[in-house]
């Protein structure tokens, strides 16, 4: 097999990383090597996300600085993975003809294979409803790649699609129907993983609180479900550190809630989307849910972990958007005070329903709301994080510099270590004194 060189560029979400390093994995088992710089590589793959049409520009002007590469360099290959390649397909090598291949999310798998017989002109971009997320069993690297080193934390996709249909969201065309994967592919690439020294895993799906509800699972547990899973995956020994994303309110039980009061190493952290804090909002989004439900699931939570860091995505300006409905917005956030948020200016996205409705609201006033919703979070989180001053958490290395140490609290808070004392390695746990807090960021002494 001759040597062959690969370099991929990831956009999106958590799910596109896992897509992006099943996909290196695949390239390297067919005698490709990884490459950290694209100058250097016979194969370029954007692995892409459609989610806000800035995310789709970011790709369409990456695709024209590619350009220039293949005119020196006429051997080049280049494949559009991911979102944006499962929406626009065939469009993209119409728009980009220097693009080869175009490979859906459901297609990754295939990848090798299509490179094979990529003539100009392939696109791969099929979504079956009864799609089954292969059994995947990771390869574990020894450290020695400085683009991938070894691992002490590992996304894993338990399941991916939406049925939800919030009108906004490109997610159900660019990902399909919700499919759960089984539970035994599952529980193996979660064994495989502790077994090779990771310390914390996070399960990935676009509405996980709906694992098992779809796909079969399992043919002999009928109504295995989430929290179930959750259960199994927390057991494995060694296992430091559980976590999850993404959620919908209106799915998440009192089962799952509970979790967090006796599943020792599941974070104290839960990342809920709210959206809108206004009802007639959340209505024309299609969340099915209103702010009285959400908040009643935040103070369950609360009551279920005291300490729990609750986080939210938030879109402001959505289609018919009044100052009332945003001022609702502000409100939700000093009901909940939320450790944090991502929140964005709502963006027109071909095929969604909300594309469709009237009343867009202008993007000078998207925003000035945004950015009043920004002020007001950074002042919230920065309130949350004073109360951590004084306090004693238990910390995860992420990186060393020297004695110098970037780590993270069970509630996904970053805590900078100024000196270690000691040698330590990713992924080793120890205890830190909080001694400063700041909007994003806190930190810590030996402790
Ligand atoms: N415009 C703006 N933000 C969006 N999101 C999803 N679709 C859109 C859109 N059309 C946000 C939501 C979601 C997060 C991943 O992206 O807040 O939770
Ligand atoms: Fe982007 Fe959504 Fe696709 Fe993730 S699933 S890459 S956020 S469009």
């Amino acid at each position: 097999m001759h040597s062959r060189s690969f370099y991929i560029k990831t956009f999106g979400c958590q799910m596109n990383e896992r897509d992006s390093e099943i996909m290196a994995q695949l390239l390297s088992e067919h005698g490709y090597i990884e490459t950290s710089d694209s100058d250097d590589s016979d194969l370029i793959i954007l692995n892409t996300c459609s989610i806000r049409a800035k995310a789709e520009q970011k790709v369409m002007s990456l695709l024209g600085v590619i350009r220039k590469q293949k005119k020196k360099k006429p051997n080049l290959k280049i494949c559009v993975a991911g979102c944006v390649a499962q929406q626009e397909g065939r469009q993209i090598i119409e728009r980009m003809p220097h693009v080869d291949l175009v490979v859906g999310t459901q297609n990754i798998y295939q990848l090798a294979e299509l490179l094979e017989h990529c003539d100009k002109d392939s696109v791969a971009t099929s979504l079956d409803d009864r799609y089954d997320i292969p059994a995947f069993i990771p390869a574990m690297v020894d450290g020695s790649s400085e683009r991938r080193p070894a691992a002490f934390k590992k996304f894993l996709t338990i399941m991916q699609g939406c049925n939800n249909y919030c009108t906004y969201c490109v997610v159900p065309y660019t990902r399909g129907r919700e499919m759960s994967r089984k539970v035994t592919h599952i529980l193996e690439e979660a064994n495989v993983l502790v077994g090779a020294g990771v310390r914390e895993i996070t399960l990935l799906g676009q509405n996980v609180n709906s694992y098992g509800k779809t796909n079969t699972v399992s043919s002999s547990k009928p109504d295995y479900s989430f929290s179930d899973l959750l259960r199994e995956v927390a057991a494995i020994p060694g296992l430091d550190r559980l976590r999850f994303t993404s959620s919908n309110p209106k799915d998440l039980s009192d089962e799952l809630m509970r979790c967090f009061a006796d599943v020792e190493n599941l974070c104290p952290q839960f990342h809920l989307p709210v959206q809108s804090g206004s009802d007639r909002i959340l209505t024309l989004m299609n969340r099915k849910y209103t702010r009285e439900l959400y908040l009643d699931k935040v103070s369950a939570l609360r009551s279920y972990s005291p300490d729990i860091a609750i986080t939210t995505d938030m879109i402001i300006g959505f289609p018919g958007e009044t100052e009332q409905d945003f001022e609702d917005t502000m409100s939700l956030l000093e009901d909940v005070r939320f450790h944090g948020s991502y929140s964005f200016k709502y963006s027109d996205r071909p095929g969604t329903r909300s594309a469709e409705l009237e009343g867009k609201v202008d993007e000078s006033v998207k925003a000035e709301r945004l950015l009043r919703f920004q002020t007001r979070q950074n002042e919230i989180c920065l309130e949350h994080n004073r109360n951590y001053v004084g306090k004693v958490l238990s910390v995860m290395v992420e990186k060393v510099e020297g004695t110098a140490l970037v780590t993270r609290a069970t509630t996904n808070h970053l805590v900078h270590i100024a000196d270690g004392m000691r040698k330590y390695t990713p992924g080793e746990t120890l205890l830190a004194k909080i001694v400063r807090a700041g909007h994003h960021s806190l930190s810590g002494e030996p402790g």
